[in-house]
């Protein structure tokens, strides 16, 4: 199964792939948790994204496209996988084409999560999230069993630094003049499905298996 889920920031791609992950057992791929990842590693990849990551912006094309034609061809996804956060571009969604068809692959289904913009405030502004293993939560909706300590690995959550407010009504912005195009890209090969985003966490997941069966 190869699944894109599409979104505006902080609708619930995490979370739900993170669901859809565990019960379908393929592989999550997150390009934001991937650049983080670069970015507290110092590598070139990482000082390249930076500076576009904490404006809110999105990192270049090229550079997502690259990284990601190397992701895919890695062994865990040769049972599918989940996008999570690519493609974000109509650039990137044609390249993605490409390297579908040049793998003999096929996209299966486009899941577009859809919550009310306030409400996607709320939800980013109060995210924590662990630096150690990326478990996500909110301090009212999802909040761990101690105040600021990770459930899995007991280490200190953080804020990520694009959640504060400004940056991220600058995220939802660039989302809405990038990657919104992307509905109408998918809706055209009729693999697009929208799903509501909003209530419990396990309500949407429910939501989600049925479509996907
Ligand atoms: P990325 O990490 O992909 O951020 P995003 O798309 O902005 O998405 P988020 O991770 O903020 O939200 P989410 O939808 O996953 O929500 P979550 O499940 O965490 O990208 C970060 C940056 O990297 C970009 O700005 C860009 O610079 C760069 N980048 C990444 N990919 C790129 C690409 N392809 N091209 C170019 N640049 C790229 O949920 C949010 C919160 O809500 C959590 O606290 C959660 O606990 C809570 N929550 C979840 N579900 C519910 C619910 N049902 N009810 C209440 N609360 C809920």
């Amino acid at each position: 199964m190869i699944l894109i889920l599409l979104g505006a920031p902080g609708v619930g791609k995490g979370t739900q792939g993170a669901l859809i992950s565990k019960e379908y057992g393929i592989p999550q791929i997150s390009t934001g948790d991937i650049l983080r990842s670069e970015v507290k590693n110092e590598t070139e990849l990482g000082k390249k994204a930076k500076a576009y990551m904490e404006k809110g912006e999105l990192v270049p094309d090229d550079v997502i496209i690259e990284m990601m034609e190397k992701r895919i061809k890695q062994d865990d996804c040769k049972n599918g996988f989940i996008l999570d956060g690519f493609p974000r571009t109509v650039a990137q969604a044609e390249a993605f084409d490409k390297m579908l068809s040049k793998n003999g692959l096929e996209l299966d289904k486009v899941i577009l999560i859809d919550v009310p913009e306030e409400e996607i405030i709320e939800r980013l502004t109060g995210r924590r999230i662990c630096p150690n293993c990326g478990a996500v939560y909110h301090i009212k909706n999802n909040p761990p069993k101690v105040d600021g300590v990770c459930d899995r690995c007991g280490s200190k959550l953080i804020q990520r630094d694009d959640d504060r407010e400004d940056v991220v009504r600058k995220r939802l912005e660039v989302y809405k003049e990038s990657t919104m195009p992307l509905v109408d890209y998918y809706m055209k090969t009729s693999k697009l499905v929208k799903v509501d985003g909003t209530g419990d966490i396990e309500e949407i997941f429910a939501r989600i298996k049925k479509i996907l069966g």
